[in-house]
């Protein structure tokens, strides 16, 4: 049996598997949860030691009546859990706010916000008597400041950091710790189908549109998602056990400008 158990939401994304590889590398047994069917093969494809497991659970976030599945994994697994990586999340469709459809802010909120509350909640009692767990959520760099035609998408990243702020003020007796990772822009589907699109809207090639959108990052690139990862792994073991309330900035110096 696995000492360490986790529960990680949005493993078939780019930050989601890349927290998963390196989090089993480290010797963590996992639940992989998200709604792409895909998740049962990237559970599959991380090879892991005997007495480790990885399961592939596909299930909706902003849907509670699936979280039974993501317990019956845990509760294959057998261990107590330790972990809840909140990963999960959504861009919004460009929009300034007067033409925003509020149907494009509640399904942003929806997913980022309110599910993540739901989970928190759920999952409390579980971590509770690990006798110490965490729970990593991820923001943004558009959480900790506003940015035109992202309205949603920036209220939601914030709400995430009051969150992760409220929960860490909650459970600390409890010993459960909770943070937060906020990301610059990483090279995952997520940032590239943005890229693309707004790349469209203004005629200009994919590469020219990433160009201008890197050349605006001190460091002149996107993270990679396994730079994000390491932050989420420091935040989980035992090296952040002081830490309980933190936004931890992974952003190549975004906030600089
Ligand atoms: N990529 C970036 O530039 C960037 C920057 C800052 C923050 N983030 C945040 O990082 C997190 C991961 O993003 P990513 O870049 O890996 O994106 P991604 O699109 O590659 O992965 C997101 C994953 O979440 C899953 N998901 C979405 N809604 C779900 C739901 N209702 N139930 C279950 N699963 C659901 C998707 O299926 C997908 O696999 C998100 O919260 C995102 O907002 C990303």
């Amino acid at each position: 049996m696995s000492a360490k158990t986790g529960v990680l939401t949005g493993a078939a994304g780019g930050i989601g598997r890349a927290t998963a590889e390196r989090l089993a590398g480290e010797g963590w047994s996992l639940v992989l949860v998200d709604r792409d069917e895909g998740i049962k093969g990237v559970a599959g494809q991380i090879t892991v030691p005997d007495g480790q497991k990885i399961i592939g659970v596909a299930a909706d976030i902003t849907q509670p009546e699936q979280y039974s599945d993501i317990d019956d994994a845990v509760a294959a697994i057998g261990a107590p859990l330790k972990f809840l990586g909140l990963i999960a999340g959504v861009l919004q469709t460009a929009g300034s706010i007067e033409t925003l459809d509020v149907e494009e802010w509640d399904r942003v909120f929806n997913i980022n916000v309110r599910a993540n509350f739901l989970l928190i909640k759920h999952f409390i009692p579980a971590l509770r008597t690990a006798d110490g767990a965490s729970i990593v959520t991820i923001s943004s760099w558009y959480g900790k400041s506003g940015h035109g035609f992202f309205g949603a998408y920036c209220a939601s990243k914030a709400s995430v950091i009051s969150l992760t702020h409220t929960a860490a003020d909650e459970l600390a007796h409890d010993k459960i710790r909770v943070n937060s990772v906020a990301p610059g822009n990483v090279a995952t589907s997520m940032h590239f189908d943005a890229l693309r699109k707004e790349a469209e809207e203004r005629s200009v090639t994919f590469e020219q549109m990433k160009d201008t959108e890197w050349g605006k990052i001190p460091m002149g690139r996107a993270a990679e998602p396994a730079e994000i990862a390491a932050a989420v792994s420091f935040l989980a073991g035992p090296d952040g056990s002081y830490l309980t309330g933190a936004t931890i900035d992974v952003n190549g110096g975004c906030m600089f400008t």
